[in-house]
């Protein structure tokens, strides 16, 4: 059988067994170093999306590969019944890197899990206030994720759709109206969650008044600002967490898919009063804190200090930025770059991004559209400068291609 033969072989039995979630597959990959994935056919191709941002530190990065050999090797799993070093460390590591001193964390799987603890936290502070103080301002374009609970939270209400009736407890408000946001704040609001900079809504950042009113409305009505950093945390937007670069602090905070470099892994981070709120029995998953995950995440941690990632990725974050914005006069489709560090969109002037993707796709350059009109670049922190040329380079043969095919229509 030859490699395309198997990579047909693979799609066939893909289509009999896995559920029809996730569309036709854009391509089979067999493995990936750094920045580069290599197909069934051993070609290589450049990752620009690090997996919907989730391996920050390109594909199979020694530290990591090494800390799940070692951990896998000790100890995979004991349950929440007792205590393993590497979540008490990774907990502690958190600590340190949110500046929180006070910090306690709960450790889920993934980006939905984390949000939905925080839901469930925020819930529980209101309801010790008063019983109906459970309700959640979230904005409009958010993304939180698919649990019945985040997806109610995420604000594109044509994914709510398919399961409505949703129980009813989130007000969505524009994502750049702080007056929007404080009126929709009132006693029976347990929580405003939002996102810094919104990932999936189009890699839109959020306004800063819209965070300083979030946060002085949560100040004036007891709730607490739950701030879900699952894409734009671990560097992603130049410090550890986006927040970091703001005037606000959340009292909540959710981190997963870069936390262990593609490990599944999702944490609920709360500082003072509001990491007092769970006590035994409020909360609980079997997974969460597992050993291998933790220690990932720890090497995750420790790579991106001891290499001076987040300096590196602010740098490579700017050539990335300059070399897009150059665009902007040569191609008649490239009409803007939005977004913070190494997640940035491209805004085009026609609805043609997965076109566009498409383009790049057939270029050997990993890209996504994640808004009709906006192409996603998320490339691990690691990319190299050259990296960045060869990438933009292709962007730049993309759009001449789906800018003349659209001329000629
Ligand atoms: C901001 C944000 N929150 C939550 C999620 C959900 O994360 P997961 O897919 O790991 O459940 C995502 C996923 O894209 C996200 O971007």
């Amino acid at each position: 059988m030859t490699t395309t033969d198997a990579a047909t072989d693979l799609r066939t039995r893909a289509d009999a067994h896995l559920m029809a979630t996730y569309g036709p597959p854009r391509a089979v990959f067999k493995r990936g170093q750094g920045s580069v994935l290599f197909d069934a056919d051993e070609q290589p191709w450049l990752d620009f999306l690090s997996g919907l941002a989730v391996t920050s530190l390109g594909h199979a990065h020694p530290a990591v590969t090494e800390a799940v050999a070692r951990q896998s090797a000790t100890l995979v799993h004991t349950s929440n019944l007792f205590l393993t070093e590497p979540a008490v460390t990774l907990a502690e590591r958190l600590a340190e890197v949110t500046g929180w001193a006070d910090a306690r964390v709960f450790f889920a799987q993934c980006g939905a899990t984390a949000n939905e603890a925080a839901i469930k936290l925020a819930r529980r502070h209101g309801k010790q206030q008063h019983p109906d103080k459970v309700r959640v301002v979230a904005l409009e374009g958010s993304f939180h994720g698919r649990t019945l609970a985040t997806l109610e939270a995420t604000g594109q209400p044509a994914k709510h759709v398919p399961f409505a009736p949703l129980a009813g407890f989130v007000d969505h408000v524009p994502h750049d109206d702080p007056d929007a946001l404080t009126a929709a704040v009132g006693d029976d609001t347990c929580a405003v969650l939002l996102e810094v900079v919104q990932g999936e809504g189009g890699v839109r950042p959020v306004p800063a008044a819209v965070l300083a009113a979030a946060r002085a409305a949560c100040d004036a009505h007891g709730a607490l600002l739950v701030v879900d950093e699952v894409q734009t945390g671990m560097g992603r937007t130049g410090p550890f967490f986006a927040f970091q670069d703001t005037d606000v602090v959340p009292d909540v905070l959710t981190v997963a898919k870069a936390l262990a470099n593609g490990l599944p892994i999702g944490a609920c981070i709360a500082r003072g009063a509001a990491g007092e709120v769970f006590g035994p029995g409020d909360h609980a998953t079997t997974f969460g804190g597992n050993p291998v995950t933790c220690a990932a995440a720890v090497a995750v941690i420790d790579t991106i200090q001891d290499q001076g990632l987040l300096e590196q990725a602010a740098t490579r974050g700017r050539r990335l930025r300059g070399a897009l914005e150059a665009l902007i006069g040569s191609s008649p489709l490239a009409a803007g770059v939005r977004g913070r560090g190494l997640l940035l969109g491209l805004e085009l002037s026609a609805p043609l991004a997965a076109e566009l993707e498409a383009a790049c796709r057939e270029r050997h350059l990993v890209v996504n559209a994640v808004a009709a009109d906006v192409l996603r670049l998320a490339p691990p922190l690691t990319v190299s400068r050259e990296e960045i040329d060869v990438a933009v380079g292709v962007i730049t043969e993309a759009l001449t291609a789906v800018a003349a095919r659209h001329t000629t229509d």
